[in-house]
């Protein structure tokens, strides 16, 4: 079931710039910090997580130290939520603000590992409940790709930008509104169960779009979508790290961006949209997942 998201609480409005620009310095720091370190990641233990897919190098859990040491000095007493940590709570008296820090240290895990440039450190300010799916809004947030120096940044009713080597500028989704000509990003769990329902999924969506996009980053996903590279981008079972800065980039520049049900036990998906183009990839997107769900053992 999905929920009614929190709204941006009138006070915290003011501060929004700023946990933006706290967002940006962040994301850049942790990505110089990824990227310099790559050779030594690589070379050094790597770990599995869920799957033996699932990567973690030393590199996730080092950038995302960073993010948390930054935050409590800069953030104090705020809560964080990260992908290899989990989250600290700070409840009650000590809790001086409605914010929650959510951090990916390496969004394109993978990528990173083979040493393909698509990946990016994501970092958003959220309100609400970022354990609960459709209990969180992000009001701020930076997503830093450190080979290509892109650096897609947006607070909730500023718009969305990137700033890169050329300098900065506004983003816009395209206004592509027909099906068959969309370019649709997309991505893959790391559960072999997961992916033969996805695979099953495309076998339906494919012949119906222009063509698809397998990134490697959510993160980047997303802010493709705002930067109008791609169309439209959706997943079934992204993780709310992978989303939460990304969801606002794509939101500020113009999509709409929301989660279908994936189905009984099943994570919801996530789609980001140009609004002439989300009911009819709504229905394609949610109706061959349930197909593809009632096909698959
Ligand atoms: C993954 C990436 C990938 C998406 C997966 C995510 P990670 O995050 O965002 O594009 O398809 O669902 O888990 O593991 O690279 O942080
Ligand atoms: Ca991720």
């Amino acid at each position: 079931m999905s929920r009614q998201r929190p709204e941006v609480p009138a006070e915290l409005r003011v501060a929004l710039p700023a946990l933006r620009d706290i967002a940006v310095d962040m994301a850049v720091g942790a990505g110089e910090l990824v990227r310099a370190g790559r050779a030594d990641a690589v070379a050094h233990a790597v770990a599995t997580k869920s799957t033996r897919t699932d990567v973690v190098t030393v590199m996730d859990r080092l950038s995302e130290d960073y993010l948390r040491r930054r935050l409590a000095v800069e953030r104090p007493g705020e809560a964080v939520l990260g992908e290899e940590a989990g989250i600290d709570k700070i409840r009650g008296a000590k809790r001086a603000s409605p914010v929650t820090w959510v951090v990916d240290p390496i969004d394109g895990t993978v990528n990173y590992l083979y040493g393909r440039p698509e990946y990016a450190v994501s970092v958003a300010a959220v309100v609400g409940d970022p354990t609960v799916e459709g209990a969180w809004r992000p009001v701020a947030g930076a997503v830093a790709n450190p080979e290509t120096g892109q650096v897609y940044h947006a607070y909730d009713g500023g718009g969305a930008h990137l700033r890169d080597r050329a300098g900065a500028r506004p983003l816009a989704v395209t206004d592509v509104a027909e099906l068959a000509v969309a370019l649709l990003a997309t991505g893959f769990g790391y559960a072999a169960d997961v992916r033969r329902e996805q695979a099953r999924a495309l076998v339906e969506i494919l012949p119906a779009v222009r063509d698809i996009r397998r990134g490697g980053s959510a993160a980047l996903d997303l802010c493709a979508v705002a930067s109008g590279v791609v169309d439209a981008y959706a997943e079934r079972g992204v993780h709310v790290w992978d989303v939460a800065a990304g969801w606002l980039i794509a939101t500020e520049a113009g999509a709409e961006v929301l989660t279908w049900d994936g189905g009984p036990g099943r994570p919801r998906g996530i789609l980001a949209a140009p609004p002439p183009l989300l009911a009819e990839l709504l229905e394609l997107i949610s109706g061959a997942h349930q197909r593809a769900r009632s096909a698959t053992p």
